[in-house]
């Protein structure tokens, strides 16, 4: 298919536009993380009481929870950033496969739904893009903490033996830092019967988040962010009303986007330790940091090139190496990237060619020469990190580009186009 072809095809999808070249200036506003409060939601199964969260960010991925939990009975109320949910007259304990098909984070509900009904039975969430994605430390987990797990034709159909219909407390040893699994042993933990100990447990943000939520429900959990988490289940969980996390991913995505248009921006809120080493990178390649009580100001000097490598938290995060991959395609000089959590997180390189970036790819690594210019050009974002990338990219390209892939994006990022407009860029939306 010609290049031509190739591009009216992307600006007959739904598109940003976006004039590149243009200076930033103001603030960017960072909204809850999407990682923490599609998380928090399944909480609400734990208990029969209300559960409030807020700075919950209005993104479509938290419509797709709503309604699987709905689904499942528990009543669901979005008001702006507060979502009000009320699990206190389940319905089911099986999601329905279509809903839970796209939303990875929806199979967590596996852990809280087998916790309060004694069984359970979730679709497989299947591999994306970026990978396989198993989901096996998952149902190990389960399966320690006494569950009978079985797949059947796509499913994963869990109960609890038992007249008690209760999960017993165990010592679980991760065979790696999965966020999910961590995340749903934690939540199937909380209401076991004895201790459980979960060791090279993740240490993601948004799992210490969920701890702090189930301890605020009453939960008896210590060590959250560190690699060994304890839990000493609880005979039930009481609601709570609670505050999401800023999300360093979109904060990460919003300091990128002033380093690539070499502009000074301030972007909060933001809890700094959650983004060490995005910073440090950020500072490694030529940018000044100044960090504040709320955010972060950044000022771009001469970007040079460095290499990172993608690591389980509190290592560089495999969500920003699309993201930053863009600002180092215009650096000074070669980087070198390399992706260690998922094995196919390279699909934004051959669009970033197509705006003129020079990347060779090996397996995992990308080897970056920068150059002086990117080139507007008709793009796709593969995948959500990926049509960030690319919206970063357009920023600073010279003319005009057609970022397509939003179904991806608006997964991720909340009003991105009246975020990043009020700071100056030209960006509109076409839905053809
Ligand atoms: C969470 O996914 C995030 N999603 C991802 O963000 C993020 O990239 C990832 O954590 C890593 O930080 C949500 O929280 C909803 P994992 P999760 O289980 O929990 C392997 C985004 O862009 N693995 O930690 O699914 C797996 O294959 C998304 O916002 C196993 O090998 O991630 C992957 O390579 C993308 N066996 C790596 O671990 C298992 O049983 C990380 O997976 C489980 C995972």
């Amino acid at each position: 298919m010609t290049v031509a072809a190739l591009a009216s095809q992307d600006i007959l999808k739904p598109h940003l536009e976006i004039d590149g070249g243009e200076k930033l200036s103001g603030e960017l506003r960072v909204s809850g993380a999407k990682n923490s409060a599609l998380v928090l939601m399944t909480a609400s199964l734990l208990t029969e009481d209300p559960l409030t969260l807020r700075n919950v960010p209005p993104l479509t991925d938290i419509g797709g929870m709503t309604e699987i939990l709905s689904s499942l009975g528990v009543k669901v109320q979005r008001s702006g950033e507060v979502v009000r949910l009320h699990a206190d007259q389940m319905t089911g304990a099986e999601p329905p496969y279509e809903l839970v098909n796209g939303l990875r984070a929806s199979f967590f509900a596996i852990g809280p739904l087998l916790a309060r009904m004694g069984h359970a039975r979730v679709p497989l969430p299947g591999g994306c893009r970026i990978g396989a994605r198993p989901v096996v430390e998952h149902i190990r987990g389960l399966k320690a903490l006494g569950a009978v797990v079985n797949v059947e034709h796509g499913i994963i159909a869990a109960s609890i033996p038992g007249r008690e219909q209760r999960l017993k407390g165990a010592e679980i040893v991760l065979d790696c830092p999965s966020v999910g699994a961590t995340e749903t042993i934690l939540m199937a933990a909380a209401l076991a019967r004895g201790t459980s100990v979960i060791s090279n447990a993740a240490q993601e943000p948004e799992v210490q988040d969920l701890a702090n939520l189930l301890i605020a429900m009453g939960a008896n959990i210590s060590g959250a962010g560190g690699p060994t988490i304890t839990v000493e289940g609880v005979d039930q969980l009481k609601g709570c009303d609670y505050m999401v996390i800023p999300d360093r991913i979109e904060a990460g995505t919003f300091l990128l986007a002033a380093a690539i248009t070499r502009s000074k921006l301030r972007v909060a809120p933001v809890i700094p330790e959650h983004l060490s080493a995005v910073l440090q990178k950020l500072r490694d390649c030529g940018c000044k940091l100044d960090i504040d009580q709320e955010g972060i100001t950044i000022t771009p000097g001469e970007i040079r090139g460095i290499d990172i490598t993608t690591q389980p938290f509190p290592g560089f995060p495999t969500d920003l190496q699309a993201p930053f991959m863009a600002l180092l395609a215009t650096a000074q000089g070669t980087s070198v990237i390399t992706e260690k959590i998922y094995e196919n997180r390279m699909q934004h390189v051959a669009e970033l060619q197509r705006m003129g970036a020079s990347i060779r790819v090996q397996s995992n690594t990308a080897v970056v020469e920068g150059v002086s210019a990117l080139s507007g050009a008709p793009v796709n974002g593969t995948d959500l990190r990926a049509s960030a990338a690319m919206v970063l990219a357009a920023l600073v390209a010279t003319g005009k580009s057609q970022v397509s892939g939003l179904d991806h994006l608006d997964r991720g990022y909340a009003d991105i186009e009246a975020k990043l407009g009020r700071v100056g860029a030209k960006l509109i939306r076409r839905t053809p």
